[in-house]
């Protein structure tokens, strides 16, 4: 279960930087309001990845066919919320005895594209490819390209055998294609947008391919959403965003910093970077007001960047707020071996666990935050498993949907990306786009200031 540990976000904490104890009184006193309003959302159908946990369909169709299509290789071809909740899970489950490997091509990089594909196995590879729009540039470049490779490598028969297709139930190429080729397709429902959209086939397909329970996720995110519609000391989602948005517009935490101390969780933090970033990060708010808000999401590792940024973070501007992230324990215990009993710095090390050790580095940096007035939090599971993650998925897309309110945005779409993406095919010279090409060019033909 997940514990959301607020103490150090009291002024009590952090003195200035810190939060009132009336104004969390009058936050508990309105958030009835609010969760009523989520739920409102989501009973009119517009709040899909709610849901989705309870889709017991969709969990059974992705584990009939991954038991029948297992491949050593998983290599899903997809960008933004179609690759980086498939990378999540990976890393935060994949063992090295698990047999199956995940690759990711979700960048257009030549040499990253050339070289990934050097070290797959084409006859045994299976090839997913995700893109809600079913248009995306580079998620269609790059699966025009790993076609071709199959097709060199196997032949045209066994290549069409080895893709399936993640997207849109109605609209896109991708669809379309996919029904020319005869690829099997699993959909996305039309109500959860891509970076909501983890917990449909767009990450449990490659969970269950890559040999995950993903029956134990997704009751690890039915735990969530349940938890999610509880009053505010009982729902940790709700009360992270409160305190986020009220660290960022009244105590000018800006900036967002995702400190997980377990490795697993290392990519999970990216995905909930793009998460919270591109739903809070608004022009406009649902009145049409411009308002320019949204902390801006980094994330850093413990305990590496304790040696990297961490002075910044004590010394340096008193603008974040930090969010650590804590398993209880681990699959593996190492203790540290006793084999330098004359050297200071490791006697001390003697009959301990090396979990130990990373336990006291977190709390160490959470006191020296906490000291010089950094408001943080601590967020743990017992464990990185199927469940735990699961729940964590959950509660990361319900406090982003809750900070949407606070905010008063729509978290759900994303103008400023499918702006570049016009730019994109304007510039590829795609037809139906030619509108922004006046834009590049005006661009273009700025007098460039280059320094050599
Ligand atoms: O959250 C979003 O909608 C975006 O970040 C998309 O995930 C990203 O742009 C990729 O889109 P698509 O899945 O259509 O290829």
């Amino acid at each position: 279960m997940i514990e959301l540990d607020c103490t150090n976000v009291f002024e009590e904490a952090v003195g200035d930087s810190g939060i009132p104890s009336k104004t969390i009184e009058q936050a508990i006193d309105s958030s009835t309001k609010l969760i009523g309003q989520l739920e409102n959302i989501r009973v009119a159908g517009n709040l899909g990845f709610a849901d989705l946990p309870f889709s017991h369909d969709s969990v059974r169709s992705v584990e009939t066919f991954a038991r029948q299509r297992g491949s050593s290789h998983v290599l899903v071809v997809g960008i933004g919320g179609s690759a980086l909740g498939p990378i999540a899970i990976d890393s935060a489950l994949n063992s090295t005895g698990s047999g199956r490997r995940l690759w990711v091509l979700d960048n257009v990089d030549p040499d990253f594209i050339h070289d990934t594909l050097e070290q797959i196995d084409p006859h045994d590879v299976i090839v997913n490819v995700i893109a809600k729009s079913g248009v995306t540039a580079e998620t269609m470049a790059t699966f025009a390209i790993v076609r071709r490779w199959l097709i060199d490598a196997i032949g045209e028969t066994e290549a069409r055998s080895q893709f399936v297709v993640t997207t849109d139930p109605v609209r896109g190429d991708l669809l379309a294609i996919a029904r020319q080729e005869g690829y099997p397709t699993f959909t996305i429902p039309e109500n959860v947008g891509g970076r909501f959209s983890v917990l449909s086939p767009v990450g449990i397909l490659p969970a269950a391919l890559l040999g995950f329970n993903v029956e134990k996720l997704m009751e690890g995110a039915r735990r969530g959403a349940v938890k999610a519609r509880s009053p505010f000391w009982e729902n940790p989602a709700l009360t992270m965003a409160f305190i986020q948005w009220f660290l960022d517009q009244h105590r000018q935490k800006t900036i967002l910093t995702l400190f997980p101390y377990s490795r697993s969780l290392w990519q999970f933090s990216f995905w909930y970077k793009q998460l919270w970033g591109e739903s809070l990060g608004k022009k406009l708010d649902r009145q049409g007001r411009e308002i320019f808000c949204g902390q801006t999401p980094t994330a850093v590792l413990g305990v590496t960047d304790q040696h990297s940024q961490l002075q910044l973070f004590i010394e340096g501007p008193n603008d974040k707020s930090f969010v650590f992230w804590r398993a209880k324990n681990f699959r593996n215990s190492l203790s540290i071996d006793d084999a330098f009993p004359e050297c200071p710095s490791m006697t001390y090390f003697k009959g301990r666990d090396i979990a130990q050790l990373l336990a006291a580095e977190r709390e160490a940096t959470e006191i020296a935050l906490t000291e010089v007035g950094r408001p943080n939090i601590t967020i743990s599971v017992d464990m990185v498993d199927e469940e735990s993650f699961g729940e964590l998925i959950m509660f990361c897309q319900y406090a982003t949907a809750y900070a949407g309110e606070f905010y008063d945005v729509n978290a759900f779409d994303q103008p400023g990306v499918d702006y570049g993406k016009r730019l994109t095919f304007a510039m590829m010279e795609r037809d139906g786009f030619a509108e922004y090409a006046p834009r590049v060019e005006a661009h273009r033909s700025r007098t460039r200031v280059v320094v050599r």
